[in-house]
């Protein structure tokens, strides 16, 4: 039994991106480990300066989780927010990280590449994670590629911690499923909230729909013969479907006479049928978001106790309980 831990950012409507390499993964575990999945509102205000956007994003986020699978009675599941122990530990870790480290981030230099506006916020944005990470003293980091770099910080402000005060910190490991690593989006770009590519669970039938007619292919006729490893739309499709299903579909490609439309709406049914199940449980919670915030803060209320532990022993180590 291991203890995982992930966290998401209410930075925007989830997508099929962060199900398949980050919510699916961490729900799977709520079995046999003991999970830590958590909704990382102060990190989308980095980037996120709606208020109203923000709260309803959060709300969002947790309906998603719970509607996928995620039980809150297998699992500790809360909001970064609720549990303030965590602002102490990232300024007590942000004393032991080198301004180097934060300087060689590829998510900020990408963020500042892209002219997002910067913010302090944004460059200690690392810190911040690796107190998520080690407050709990995660194991295990199930995350997608784009987060191998953030998790690598982490094990090295523990490292540095540890050297300083002792051992205090478990080093995680990032768990990343190739397969998964970097699902493309309509543009067959990464797909991500901010790039406006994304396909989300439970959007509407008809929106659902053209967004997936709009997934950019070649340009190759009807008859043609078709790659189907280079194409953004069998990308997708394979990860929905079963492996004849896949088999099926690649052998259509191959042969020629299947039009990218034809692809496109199997893709569009494969996604309707996947998350259909889903759906009414959503509406459900959606109906009563009261229920949901209650979820949220009894699932604080858990977690808490352990942050305190934490940052009980990290104060006496280094000093701050005069
Ligand atoms: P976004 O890029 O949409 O803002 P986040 O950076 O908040 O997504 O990522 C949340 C989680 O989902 C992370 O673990 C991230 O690695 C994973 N994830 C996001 N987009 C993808 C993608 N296109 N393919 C695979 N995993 C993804
Ligand atoms: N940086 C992560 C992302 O953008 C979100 C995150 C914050 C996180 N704290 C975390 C992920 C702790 C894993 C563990 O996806």
């Amino acid at each position: 039994m291991a203890r995982i831990l992930s966290g998401i950012q209410p930075s925007g409507q989830l997508h099929i991106g962060n199900y398949l390499g980050m919510m699916k993964p961490m729900i799977e575990q709520q079995e046999n480990n003991e999970l830590f999945c958590f909704i990382v509102n102060y990190h989308a205000m980095t980037t996120l300066k709606n208020a109203e956007e923000l709260r309803r994003n959060t709300l969002e986020a947790a309906i998603d989780f719970l509607a996928l699978g995620l039980d809150p009675d297998k699992c500790f599941f809360w909001v970064q927010s609720d549990i303030p122990e965590i602002q102490e530990l990232s300024w007590i870790l942000s004393c032991s990280t080198s301004l180097g480290l934060l300087e060689r981030s590829t998510s900020y230099k990408d963020k500042i590449a892209k002219g997002i506006t910067t913010n302090a916020g944004l460059y200690t944005y690392p810190v911040l994670m690796a107190a998520d990470i080690l407050m709990f003293q995660a194991e295990k980091v199930p995350v997608g590629k784009d987060q191998k770099q953030h998790l690598e910080i982490t094990r090295d402000i523990a490292t540095a911690f540890n050297m300083t005060y002792g051992e205090t910190f478990i080093l995680p490991e990032p768990v990343i499923r190739e397969e998964v690593a970097i699902i493309p989006g309509i543009d067959g770009q990464k797909m991500s909230k901010s790039y406006g590519n994304t396909i989300c669970m439970f959007e509407e039938e008809k929106p659902l729909r053209k967004k997936i007619m709009k997934i950019v292919t070649d340009s190759k006729g009807v008859e043609e013969s078709k790659n189907p490893d280079t194409c953004n739309v069998f990308q997708l499709y394979k990860l929905f479907a079963s492996p004849d299903q896949t088999a099926d579909l690649r052998k259509r490609y191959l042969e020629g006479g299947l039009g990218y439309g034809t692809a496109k709406t199997e893709l569009f049914e494969i996604i309707l049928e996947y998350f259909g199940p889903y759906r009414a449980k959503r509406e459900a919670l959606a109906a009563d978001p009261d229920s949901v915030r209650k979820i949220l803060k009894q699932g604080a209320e858990k977690t808490r106790e352990i942050a305190e532990k934490t940052l009980k022993e990290v104060r006496k180590k280094s000093g701050i309980n005069y």
